[in-house]
């Protein structure tokens, strides 16, 4: 099979503006898409620059849109693009740093910012913490995250306010909080209750559309937004008593 792959390029230390490429390239075989770019790399132009390491869907370091399509790279084949022609562009709304390659660190940023990990007193050094299965059932999707940015990406918040945490870290706050092993205090979670945080979300939905895990970020926003309006409300009402 034969395909034109068409690749945007851009090298801020040498190049005024992003520019696209055409390669050639054929195969008899069955290939993923960076597969095929790694072909390419070594094949045609060993200056082509883009991301991958565990090429089984699970490290997140792939995303790029794929012929108007954010996926990842490395669980999208050639044949199922049904298409000799293959437009490949870096995540939009990111500062490109070489071709593929995108500036991840305000997403990285957000992320640390709500502090993505347990928080507890608890000793789980002797064989663990185990949660009841219906707890993790709720909380399942949002620890599917690959953290492979494409949601915030894709967020039309993010690409206008720098001071927006984003939907993937939002996301991962309610995965927390929602976790009954997470001992974080209300006064610190709830710091997200500004625009900057959940109240910034436009509920366009556009994380939800473009995660490759079947994440669905906004709905952890929904959430969190709600069980803020609760934990406020339950608080004014102990205030009274
Ligand atoms: S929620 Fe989905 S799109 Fe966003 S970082 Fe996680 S895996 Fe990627
Ligand atoms: S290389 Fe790890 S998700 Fe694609």
């Amino acid at each position: 099979m034969k395909y034109l792959f068409r690749i945007l390029r851009y090298d801020p230390l040498k190049d005024e503006h992003p520019f696209f490429q055409d390669f050639f390239y054929e195969t008899d075989e069955k290939k993923s898409v960076i597969e095929a770019l790694m072909d390419i790399r070594n094949e045609q132009d060993c200056t082509l620059a883009f991301r991958y390491s565990c090429r089984e869907a699970i490290c997140g370091s792939c995303a790029m849109v794929i012929n108007g399509k954010y996926d990842l790279a490395c669980r999208t084949m050639l044949n199922s693009l049904m298409s000799s022609l293959i437009v490949i562009e870096p995540l939009p709304n990111m500062e490109i740093q070489k071709d593929l390659v995108v500036n991840m660190d305000p997403f990285f940023e957000a992320l640390n910012k709500i502090e993505p990990y347990i928080e507890s007193e608890a000793d789980f050094s002797e064989g663990g913490y185990r949660i009841e299965e219906k707890e993790m059932d709720k909380i399942l999707q949002y620890v599917n995250c690959i953290l492979c940015g494409s949601c915030y990406s894709a967020c039309p918040v993010a690409s206008r306010d720098e001071n927006y945490l984003g939907p993937a870290a939002l996301a991962k706050l309610y995965r927390f909080v929602k976790d009954p092993r997470d001992k974080r205090p209300f006064s610190i979670w709830s710091k997200v209750n500004t625009e900057g945080g959940v109240w910034g979300c436009d509920t366009v939905f556009k994380c939800n559309e473009v995660c490759p895990k079947s994440v669905r970020p906004a709905d952890g926003i929904e959430a969190l937004r709600r069980k803020l309006i609760v934990e406020k409300i339950k608080r004014i009402f102990k205030f009274k008593r």
